[in-house]
């Protein structure tokens, strides 16, 4: 991890009623202490966010939105800005998640526009990239991951990373139980922070690159020990207090 202060973040993904949501928010807000040197935040669903505010106001946990439009606001019908997310004290928001790239076939470039749009409205993105099993099978997941992240880094330059967050999720971790190896991440981790190396070697020591897929209590430890891996992603084990407080634990 370095001198890069760690990062934990949930990513409830479609999940959690308002009840639910409460009772979470509050088994985090008393579990997560001071004395942890990582940073915790969650990314609840859109429609939940008031309520993360409401109850994580002055906690020191972090909160962010799971996907944003590429404009500002106007005639966009079932969309939500930077702007609106920035307005209910969002300091996060994901870009680029696979689920986003698969289910609603969001492009390299929408993503590059949605890390801008983020980074407009006052918000820190935190840009997803991660190679399928396919790809993996085939040796192409170095090619993958520079695909998506030179995506953004030639829209916008070395500077846009100055004020981000990098998550390594590969797919086939994903909700599937089965996590990379600490040795998988780090080399994986390794050479994004190469490529971001190649542009600037200041802006590659401080960029937080984060892991996601199948994190949880019992594996956090050993993936956050690689000198690469900055903190985690954190989708299903973010739905249970005690999961996930054990990895902001783990992190130090
Ligand atoms: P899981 O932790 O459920 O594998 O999900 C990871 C993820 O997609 C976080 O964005």
């Amino acid at each position: 991890m370095g001198t890069r202060r760690p990062l934990v973040a949930g990513n409830w993904k479609m999940n959690g009623s308002r009840a639910e949501s409460a009772t979470l928010l509050d088994g985090v807000k008393k579990g997560v202490s001071s004395a942890f040197r990582a940073e915790v935040a969650v990314c609840p669903p859109f429609i939940l966010l008031p309520l993360a505010a409401e109850k994580l106001a002055g906690s020191g946990i972090a909160w962010g939105g799971q996907n944003l439009s590429v404009h500002s606001a106007g005639a966009y019908t079932g969309e939500v800005s930077g702007p609106m997310l920035k307005d209910y004290g969002c300091t996060y928001v994901i870009v680029g998640h696979s689920e986003r790239r698969a289910f609603y076939s969001e492009s390299d470039t929408l993503v590059a526009e949605k890390f801008a749009a983020a980074q407009n409205a006052g918000l820190i993105p935190i840009l997803c990239v991660g190679e399928t099993l396919q790809e993996r099978e085939a040796g192409q997941t170095e090619a993958v991951v520079a695909r998506q992240l030179e995506a953004v880094l030639d829209k916008h330059g070395i500077g846009g990373f100055k004020n981000a967050v990098i998550a390594y999720e590969p797919v086939w971790a994903i909700g599937t139980g089965k996590t990379a190896t600490p040795q998988q991440a780090q080399d994986v981790h390794r050479f994004i922070r190469g490529r971001l190396a190649a542009r600037d070697k200041a802006v590659a020591e401080n960029t937080r690159i984060l892991y996601g897929g199948s994190m949880k209590g019992g594996n956090a430890g050993e993936l956050l020990a690689q000198p690469d891996i900055d903190g985690g992603l954190i989708g299903g084990a973010s739905l249970q207090a005690d999961e996930f407080i054990a990895i902001g634990r783990a992190a130090g």
